[in-house]
């Protein structure tokens, strides 16, 4: 039901979540009807150029082999929900076709922050150039917003490429991935030797590693932050299983765990946009939740890491 504000009622808004098809755009959904405020869309600055992006964004490894109607249904209802940022790699099976078939079938290229990368195998410059090549051609564009070296392979050669390609209009941003502890340093060292426009880490409630260094020095040199494996995994959840959110919960308007946990990082001052990976629409639609509303403040984040480490499995 539509009030005269303008909102609608929260049957409705699950109606919506449930693919009733109300043909309404998510920052006039009152998701919480329990909430005197109206759900608002939470988006952070790029420190690079000040442009706003939605703090909940989504990933693609390993699920996006083929276009399926699942899947055409999780592209299309992504920035319906609130989202932008697809992150994809050429090494994540038939992600970058699939993502950029759905989004052409639909028309609806500006709707996206496309992130990929450059990967391996082959490290040289060559390989790099053909792969952006293919890049680009998989995802029918003539721009990528983000193009990102993955998990630092071949960077001497290809960071030189990719700022080329960066100034010749063919990339918004750039910047570099890794999820792997054992990167970590060298990964600081070239956040602070080169200048980019990204970073992108691995970050979850049950690994916190990247508060010590990586995500204060992110701050220092001005770099988004995109965070990747925020469930680890889905391991996250292991923790949580069976057990009821707390009653204070309430107060961040969550109603599920994954909202919880998403809520908290991209609370992190540091952290720009939080990646979840996911094919299902249902998933995606819990996710997305915690791309409105509030974030948790420095006190509620660190009542929610007690919460979490007091529980045990
Ligand atoms: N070095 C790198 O550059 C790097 C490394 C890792 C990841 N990434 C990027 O980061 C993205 C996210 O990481 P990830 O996909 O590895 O792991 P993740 O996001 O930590 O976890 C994905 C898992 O969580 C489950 N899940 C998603 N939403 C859920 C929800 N609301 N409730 C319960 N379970 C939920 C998914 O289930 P289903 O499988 O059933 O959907 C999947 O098993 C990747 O897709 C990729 O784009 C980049």
């Amino acid at each position: 039901m539509i009030r005269p504000s303008g909102e609608i009622s929260r049957r409705d808004a699950i109606r919506v979540g449930l693919g009733v098809g109300l043909a309404i755009t998510i920052d006039r959904l009152d998701l919480f009807a329990a909430s005197p405020q109206q759900a608002t869309l939470i988006e952070k600055a790029i420190p690079s150029s000040g442009e706003k992006i939605p703090v909940i964004g989504m990933g693609t490894a390993r699920y996006f082999d083929a276009v399926t109607p699942e899947l055409r249904e999780v592209i299309k209802r992504f920035p319906e929900l609130g989202g932008k940022v697809i992150d994809m790699a050429p090494s994540y099976g038939s992600a970058e076709s699939v993502v950029g078939d759905i989004i052409a079938e639909l028309n609806a290229r500006p709707r996206y922050f496309l992130a990929t990368k450059v990967t391996g195998p082959g490290s040289d410059r060559e390989s790099g150039a053909r792969q952006l090549e293919e890049s680009m051609r998989r995802l029918h564009t003539d721009k990528i917003d983000l193009m990102q070296i993955h998990n630092l392979i071949g960077v001497d050669q290809r960071l030189p490429l990719i700022r080329e390609w960066k100034q010749a209009g063919r990339f918004r941003y750039i910047g570099a991935t890794t999820s792997f502890a054992r990167q970590y340093d060298a990964f600081e060292k070239l956040m602070r030797e080169q200048t980019l426009d990204f970073i992108q880490i691995d970050y979850s409630i049950d690994a916190r590693a990247v508060e010590q260094r990586i995500l204060p020095l992110a701050a220092d040199r001005g770099m988004a932050v995109l965070v990747n494996s925020p469930f680890r995994r889905g391991r996250t959840f292991e923790r949580v299983q069976g057990k009821l959110l707390p009653a204070w919960a309430a107060e961040l308007e969550v109603t599920t765990w994954a909202q919880l946990f998403l809520k908290y990082l991209a609370a992190h001052p540091s952290v720009t946009c939080v990646i979840p990976g996911t094919e299902r629409v249902q998933f995606l639609v819990d996710n997305m939740v915690a791309t409105h509303g509030r974030l948790p403040d420095a006190e509620l984040r660190k009542r929610i890491e007690r919460y979490y480490d007091g529980l045990t499995a």
